[in-house]
Parts: structure tokens; C-alpha cells; sequence
């Protein structure tokens, strides 16, 4: 197998979903939908829904839903980063390699452009009911993407977040966990559950995806603050320093660097080991867990 080849036609095919999904013409909301297709297009991973597919293919049960959560989630990932660059949150300028959301069409626009595409996540996750055979499945996968995606998950991270940040309240590593299990883990984890519930995964099955995501989403958040500092402008396509400049708090500055690396792999480790012991077993999804231990961008 070639990783990076397979890796670069997956993310490739995501992108072309994301173009179908938000191509409707929108008459006089046009504008706003140009800004949600700014947010969404232009070089993301699309680690998120590439997790729900290839973790759909551990189970047995062909899924025509599948496609329908793929973008909905990435939808809501996309909106995540419009709000989260805003001058109100972190105030950055680039994100993949280009102005952010708010930078080129305002900070008004950038605000609806997060609320229409929230919005429509859950329209486009709703299709998955107009193909189904099994309307309970979808029901529970849609209440695990708007679970993790709202106040028990990445909206509570990002509020936990950012309030340690304004109001300089003292961070506790149980905070921090908190933080990185919620605004980061949250949709890790809906990428994996949702996957498993659309593959046919029983109870069981589902909750161990669920801590494995917890486990990758906490790596790749601590990954993300290693790199805020010692990653590189160029592979990013986000800026370096932003923790620093707004004094923020991170895995980073709480346990030391030495700490943070040895942890990113610790993390993995326990996700991979609990992934080993599902379903049939998919190798691109191992090397893909392996691969964010020591990503670059
Ligand atoms: C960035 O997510 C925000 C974090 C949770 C650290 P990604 O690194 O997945 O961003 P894109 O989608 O690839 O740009
Ligand atoms: C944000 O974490 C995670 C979200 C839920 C958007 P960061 O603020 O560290 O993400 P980046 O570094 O801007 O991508
Ligand atoms: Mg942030
Ligand atoms: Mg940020
Ligand atoms: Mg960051």
C-alpha cells in the first residue's frame, strides 16, 4: 500500500463532496454561501470525515448514509475554524495557507457564514434519512454528531477554552483535558462513532471508538499546540505563536515539550491498541492514526 498516495485520493474525493454539497444556488444569500464555500474549501485534511469512512469499514454494513455525515461533519469542523479565527476568539489572519474567513469577507459575513453552515451540516446530515433502510440508525447517528458537536463536546471545549484564556483563570490539568477532550476530541469521536453506528457496530463496539477517539483527539489537539510553536508557517498555512500572543495556556506550556511529544505517542498508542481489537481491520486507518503522532501540518 501506498499511504500517502491512498491518503492524497481519499482527501481528494472528500474535497469533490464538499463541492457537490454546497454547490445550490442560493439567489440574494449568494454572498453567503461564497463565504461558506471559502471556509470549507482550500486545503483542509478532512482527517475528520476520512475517520467516519475508514472506521465504517471495520464494521460489515454497507452504507448508503455514510456520505451524508461525512460532509455534515466536515461542515461543522469548517464552521468551528470560521468562528474560532474570529478577533473575538483568536484572532488569526491565515488558515490553510489563505486570509481566514472573517479577513476577506468581514467579520459580519464570517459570523453567518458559521451559523448557515452549522445549520446546514444538520440539512445535509437530515438527506441520510431520504436513503436509508434503517431510519433508528440515522436517528442515533444524528444524536451523536449534534451531542459531540454542541455543549457536551467541541462548543463546551472552545467556551472552557477560552474563558481560562480572557479571564486568566488557573489551569488545571483537568482542565486542560477537559479542553482538548471537548473542543477538539468531541468530533474525533463523532467521526468514529458514527462510522461504527453507520457500519453496524454494536454498543460495545461504539463506546470503544468512542475512547479511541477521545485518545486521537487528545493527540492531535497536543500535536496542535506543538506545532503552534515549533511547526512551520509554510506546511500549516497557520500562523505560529497564536497560543503565545494571546497568552494562552496549553499542553505545551503546562507539562514541558518533552512531555507533550512523549504524550502525543502515549495517546495513539492506546487508540491503536483499542482500534486492534475491532472489527476486521483496516490498515490505512492504523497507518493514518500513526501518521498525526509526528504530523507537520
Ligand atoms: C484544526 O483542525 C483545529 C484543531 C482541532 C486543532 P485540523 O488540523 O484538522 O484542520 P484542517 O481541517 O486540516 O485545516
Ligand atoms: C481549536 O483549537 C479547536 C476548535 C474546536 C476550532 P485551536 O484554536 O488550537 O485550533 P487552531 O490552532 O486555531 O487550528
Ligand atoms: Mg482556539
Ligand atoms: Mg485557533
Ligand atoms: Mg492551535
Amino acid at each position: 500500500m501506498n499511504f500517502s498516495n491512498d491518503l492524497a485520493v481519499k482527501a481528494e474525493k472528500i474535497n469533490n463532496l464538499m463541492e457537490e454539497v454546497l454547490s445550490p444556488d442560493t439567489g440574494y444569500a449568494e454572498y453567503l454561501m461564497d463565504a461558506m464555500r471559502y471556509s470549507v474549501n482550500g486545503g483542509g485534511k478532512r482527517l475528520r470525515p476520512m475517520l467516519m469512512e475508514e472506521t465504517c469499514k471495520l464494521f460489515d454494513r454497507k452504507s448508503e448514509e455514510l456520505k451524508y455525515f461525512m460532509a455534515a461533519l466536515e461542515l461543522i469542523h469548517s464552521y468551528s475554524l470560521v468562528h474560532d479565527d474570529m478577533p473575538c476568539i483568536d484572532n488569526d489572519e491565515y488558515r490553510r495557507g489563505r486570509k481566514t474567513t472573517h479577513a476577506v469577507y468581514g467579520e459580519t459575513t464570517a459570523l453567518l457564514a458559521g451559523d448557515g453552515l452549522l445549520n446546514y451540516a444538520y440539512e445535509t446530515a437530515a438527506k441520510a434519512f431520504d436513503v436509508t433502510n434503517d431510519a433508528a440508525l440515522c436517528g442515533k447517528a444524528l444524536k451523536v454528531l449534534s451531542k459531540k458537536a454542541g455543549i457536551f463536546g467541541m462548543v463546551g471545549g472552545q467556551a472552557a477554552d477560552v474563558e481560562t484564556e480572557k479571564n486568566g483563570a488557573l489551569l488545571s490539568k483537568d482542565r486542560l483535558l477537559y479542553i482538548h477532550e471537548n473542543k477538539t476530541g468531541a468530533l474525533i469521536e463523532a467521526a468514529m462513532m458514527i462510522g461504527g453506528i453507520l457500519g453496524g457496530a454494536g454498543d460495545d463496539e461504539i463506546k470503544k471508538l468512542e475512547e479511541a477517539g477521545s485518545s486521537i483527539g487528545i493527540a492531535f489537539q497536543i500535536r496542535d499546540d506543538i506545532l503552534d510553536v515549533e511547526g512551520s508557517f509554510e506546511e500549516l498555512g497557520k500562523p505560529i505563536g497564536s497560543d503565545a500572543e494571546n497568552s494562552k495556556e496549553t499542553y505545551v506550556t503546562l507539562f514541558g515539550m518533552d512531555k507533550a511529544k512523549e504524550d502525543v505517542k502515549t495517546y495513539s498508542d492506546k487508540a491503536l491498541s483499542i482500534i486492534g481489537t475491532l472489527g476486521k481491520g483496516n490498515e490505512f486507518l492504523v497507518k493514518l492514526v500513526e501518521s498525526l503522532v509526528l504530523r507537520t501540518k
